[in-house]
């Protein structure tokens, strides 16, 4: 049995979910899962577990500068135990960035960051129009509208891959 922390940076609650959905695959594999918010993750918690995962939304066209924060600060401890990373973005909705080398943000933060997380996934998110502020909505309509996605103000649309998600905590379960 492992002891796996699962950290996450999160705004609307679906990388939450995604976390919460590894969990149950993990766990059913016989592993113990703590799952934290990145907010609430001391740098100290990292070496006591025996695999690391973090997953981290993109809002605006960036993963968080608190979690890129987080991973350079921890670097070592990180690229010395088993560990994986996966970012959550509706880009990844799209057949040609749906994968962790054509995805825009993946590419882009793993160019930026000394961790070489042993598993890498992007999953694609959730479009959540009633729970935006007016501004948010109006922008995210806009870049739906210019990109083919959905633009009803009262559409929620989930466009995750849950069968994938199982796989990637498959995957974690083994490392
Ligand atoms: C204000 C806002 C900005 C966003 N910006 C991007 C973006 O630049 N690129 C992208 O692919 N997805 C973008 N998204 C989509 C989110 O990544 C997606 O909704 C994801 O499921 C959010 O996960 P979370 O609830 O864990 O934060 C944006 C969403 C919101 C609400």
């Amino acid at each position: 049995m492992a002891r796996i922390l699962i950290v996450y940076s999160t705004v609307d609650g679906h990388t939450r979910e995604i976390c919460n959905r590894l969990r149950g695959i993990i766990e059913a594999q016989g592993h113990q899962v703590t799952l934290k918010p990145l907010a609430e993750t001391a740098d100290a918690d990292l070496e006591p577990c025996d695999r690391i995962v973090v997953g981290a939304s993109i809002r605006y066209g960036k993963h968080r500068p608190a979690l890129v924060e987080f991973i350079q600060r921890n670097a070592a401890v990180l690229n010395r135990k088993p560990s994986a990373f996966f970012s959550v973005n509706v880009v990844a909705r799209k057949p040609g960035k749906n994968r962790p080398d054509t995805n825009p943000y993946v590419r882009k933060l793993l160019r930026k960051i000394a961790w070489r997380p042993g598993e890498v996934a992007v999953f694609a998110g959730k479009i959540d129009y009633p729970r935006y502020s007016a501004v948010d909505r109006m922008v995210i309509r806009f870049i739906m509208w210019l990109t083919g996605g959905p633009t009803d103000p009262k559409a929620v649309v989930e466009f995750t891959d849950w069968r994938e998600v199982e796989a990637f905590g498959s995957l974690i379960a083994r490392m």
